[in-house]
């Protein structure tokens, strides 16, 4: 007999974005005539940015030949990628990162989802509510936490965060040690500013703890009062694990390419006291269960970097915050209070009414998919997030769509 992890069974049935498609095939097999528009599930509809396009073509053109063919490459990345993050994404902005530090990883998720694997199962974790659920239900299937109740597994500390705080969670009042973060923040869309961005790196030197700063929406950002990077703080490359992601900055959530920072100096304890470097236990880590991502897609990153590859994905990102402004202004005119979709794709907005019930109403009155606030936690309960991820067109049909519909 084979027994299972047992702390799987502690998961709810399912990720939230599968319960969703399941309400969404239901409905499908009903009505086979409607045409649904999704905003719900954050994945991008517009190609990869042309410079990318060329990179990408012309790094499958060296692998088609034996001389310019390349087999597995280095478990970090390719030093021609780790190269431009460092100075473009970190070192021009006054964030002193080295391209040692940089892990190129196949995404965001995957990383955020494993970084716990480093850590005792005995630690104190603090995660915003609501929250990305894959930072919860890692935590749980590690053994983290004990059962469900009343919306939230025992053993975590949720960092409630609504429309009194501006939604940035306050410093907890007890000591944590493992704090998940993420500015622009998926799914309320708010971002955080440098004075509360500080007071979270004081907290964490503080109590010894470490900050897991998830900006895989950092492209959003047109606020330049808004740090980008966490590392723009001082003293955070002692306590900072930052994650990014090419998903949503250049289009590549079907190509996938991110990466993570651990800074050298970022340390962890065994039991004894002794320190060890987060970075090496990430590198041992990654070195035995990942084998890099390919050697044509770190290329079409690479061109990200380029004068031309800088323009393509800066219109990209201003096509989605135009969905977004779109978006929320009807929302806006409809008497809804709504954040973000400003320096962020996602609109969140308080519908003064079950979440799940709301989301029925959109999918049977318009035919819109929007994703249940409440499925990001009890404090998005009421809540429903709207992503900008469409056409225009196509979010201009669900616009028109919606007035008809919640008038
Ligand atoms: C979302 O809709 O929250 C995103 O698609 C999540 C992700 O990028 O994994």
């Amino acid at each position: 007999m084979i027994n299972i992890n047992e702390n799987y069974l502690k998961l709810k049935s399912s990720y939230l974005f599968t319960e969703i498609e399941k309400r969404v095939t239901a409905f499908r097999d009903t009505n086979p005539d409607k045409e649904i528009i999704s905003l719900g599930i954050g994945d991008v509809t517009k190609a990869l940015p042309r410079a990318c396009i060329k990179a990408f073509q012309r790094a499958v053109k060296e692998m088609s030949d034996d001389n310019s063919f390349r087999g597995y490459g280095p478990y970090k990345g390719y030093s021609f990628l780790r190269d431009k993050i460092a100075e473009i994404d970190f070192n021009c902005r006054g964030a002193d990162i080295s391209p040692d530090e940089i892990f190129v990883s196949d995404g965001a998720k995957c990383d955020t989802g494993n970084i716990q694997e480093l850590f005792s199962l005995n630690l104190k974790v603090a995660v915003p509510d609501p929250v990305y659920p894959v930072y919860v239900d890692t935590n749980v299937m590690a053994g983290r936490t004990n059962e469900w109740e009343d919306g939230r597994y025992n053993g975590l500390i949720y960092l409630d965060t609504t429309e009194e705080n501006d939604y940035v969670p306050s410093l907890p009042h007890e000591k944590v040690d493992l704090i998940y973060l993420c500015f622009p923040n998926n799914p309320t869309g708010a971002t955080i500013d440098r004075e509360r961005l500080k007071n979270w790196v004081d907290y964490a030197k503080e109590n010894n703890a470490l900050i897991l700063y998830d900006a895989a929406y950092v492209a959003f950002i047109r606020d330049s009062s808004i740090p980008q990077s966490i590392y723009e703080i001082e003293g955070a490359k002692d306590i900072a694990i930052e994650f990014r992601s090419f998903s949503k900055t250049a289009g590549f959530t079907g190509t996938r390419c991110a990466y993570t920072v651990i800074p050298k100096k970022c340390m962890a304890y065994d039991k004894n006291g002794n320190k060890h470097s987060v970075h090496n236990l990430w590198d041992r880590r990654q070195t035995t269960k990942f084998n890099g991502v390919s050697y044509p897609v770190q290329r079409a990153a690479e061109a990200v970097y380029t004068q031309e590859g800088q323009k393509q994905i800066r219109s990209l990102i201003d096509y989605y915050l135009q969905n977004a402004k779109v978006i929320r202004k009807a929302f806006e005119e409809l008497g809804y209070k709504c954040n973000g979709g400003d320096n962020a794709p996602y609109i969140w907005i308080k519908t003064g009414k079950d979440s799940w019930e709301f989301f029925d109403l959109l999918l049977n009155k318009a035919n819109i998919i929007c994703t249940p606030g409440s499925g990001f936690g009890r404090c998005g309960k009421g809540y429903i997030r709207i992503s900008s991820f469409n056409s225009q067109e196509k979010v201009k049909e669900a616009v028109n769509r919606i007035k008809t519909a919640l008038r």
